[in-house]
């Protein structure tokens, strides 16, 4: 099929060879995030500097790099991961560094009283998730709970807390019984586990002290008085927005990147309600019943459910959210702003869905004008590079090795 909105192929958005680390090394690990580089130089080439940007899919936060970088004044983040909003207030909230020297000082002795003097502290309450001894050994479980029980109780700001509770949420996830190379939740082998003995106290002063060091680094010198609103919900005001610049999910988080599965330990031992039923709250995580049949994505939806119904419904679900997502959007940017996605087009069922194509039609219905859609060759993404399209295990196939960046204009 013939594109009705031209994409250009576009090295110089390729960036090969860099990483995001390479700029803004991120606090937590966090699946599929964009590299800053990119929001700075499309920032460059429209002329963007000023103003107030939008990130409804914000993740870990690096579209505020570039909001930072390219001298904006106001920035509001969405993710339904409470985990991502975690992250996002750790990298983003100006705390004078010696704060948290000191915070690190306080929860030594904290730590050395919850330990060698059991006594002297309040009792310690154990979190009770389901299935926590699935992933969790007695041992680490209880270390865990010492740990989360002296962060909270620490005589510090809120921001200060927040800020260790990333090194802590690291912690979890590295000490668990997940097999820590995949995004999705798989335990480890009975043998594995056998010699799997984690020493949580060192961990976790190894990730708190790494944290400090690249939020000083890194983030703290950047950190301007632009205000950033992060929520857990899409409630920005309307007609307020010079620039959205996001990334969003390439498909349903059951079949592509399960950002629910990745934070799940995480956001239990944080206390999160609903920490388990993130992924269904995510773009396509609640199955339709029936199929998406417009526009310029019907062709291949029909395809697909020639050859599987579920997939048809599934595949639709992810799309009537995203179009309803975008109409959100497309309400909050002023006439004369900027809608950037970034963006992959997923095969299912051996069909390149053109992602890049339904946002542009998308926004056209709302309001706006196509600008440009660029492609650039993926080399960098922190995203597994095989899935599994029929959703069989071992029958895995190569994903994307492009990506779009898809830029609209609103006009009226
Ligand atoms: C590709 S990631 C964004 C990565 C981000 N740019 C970064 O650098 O970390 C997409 C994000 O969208 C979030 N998400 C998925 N569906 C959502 C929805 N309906 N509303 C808000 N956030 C959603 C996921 O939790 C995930 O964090």
């Amino acid at each position: 099929m013939t594109n009705q909105y031209p994409v250009t192929r576009n090295p110089t958005y390729d960036f090969s060879g860099q990483s995001y680390a390479n700029s803004y090394p991120n606090l937590h690990k966090y699946p599929a995030t964009m590299i800053p580089q990119i929001g700075i130089e499309l920032f460059k080439e429209l002329n963007i500097s000023g103003g107030k940007l939008l990130d409804p899919y914000c993740g870990s936060g690096s579209s505020f790099i570039v909001g930072l970088d390219r001298g904006l004044e106001e920035m509001y983040g969405v993710d339904f991961n409470p985990l991502a909003i975690l992250i996002c207030q750790a990298k983003f909230t100006k705390i004078p560094i010696p704060l948290l020297y000191e915070a690190r000082q306080k929860l030594n002795l904290a730590l050395f009283d919850g330990f060698e003097h059991k006594d002297k502290v309040k009792p310690v309450n154990k979190p009770n998730f389901y299935h926590i001894d699935f992933w969790f050994s007695p041992e680490v479980t209880e270390q865990l709970a010492v740990l989360k029980h002296c962060i909270l109780d620490l005589a510090t700001s809120p921001a200060v807390k927040n800020f260790l509770r990333v090194p802590f949420s690291e912690t979890v996830r590295e000490c668990s019984y997940t097999r820590n190379n995949e995004f999705k939740l798989y335990r480890m082998k009975a043998e594995e586990r056998l010699i799997f003995r984690p020493d949580v106290l060192s961990l976790f002063w190894e990730k708190l002290s790494q944290a400090i060091k690249i939020y000083e680094t890194y983030y703290y010198p950047k950190l301007t008085n632009a205000r950033l609103t992060l929520s857990d919900q899409f409630r920005p005001p309307r007609n307020d927005y010079d620039v959205v610049l996001t990334s969003p999910p390439y498909g349903d988080s059951k079949t592509t990147v399960a950002y629910g599965q990745f934070s799940l330990l995480s956001n239990e031992w944080l206390g999160f309600p609903k920490a388990r039923h993130v992924d269904q709250t995510l773009m396509g995580g609640k199955t339709v019943a029936a199929l998406y049949e417009t526009g310029l994505i019907k062709e291949d939806i029909l395809e697909i459910f020639k050859q599987s119904k579920k997939r048809a419904l599934e595949v639709s679900s992810f799309y009537f959210d995203l179009a309803r997502s975008i109409a959100q959007v497309a309400n909050c940017l002023k006439v004369g702003g900027k809608a950037i996605y970034v963006v992959g087009n997923r095969c299912v069922k051996d069909r390149q869905l053109p992602t890049d194509q339904f946002i542009a039609e998308q926004f056209e219905a709302h309001g706006f004008r196509h600008v440009f859609t660029y492609e650039r060759v993926l080399g960098n993404k922190s995203m597994p590079l095989l899935n599994s399209p029929s959703n069989q295990t071992g029958n895995r196939k190569r994903t994307m090795t492009q990506e779009f960046i898809v830029v609209c204009e609103k006009v009226r």
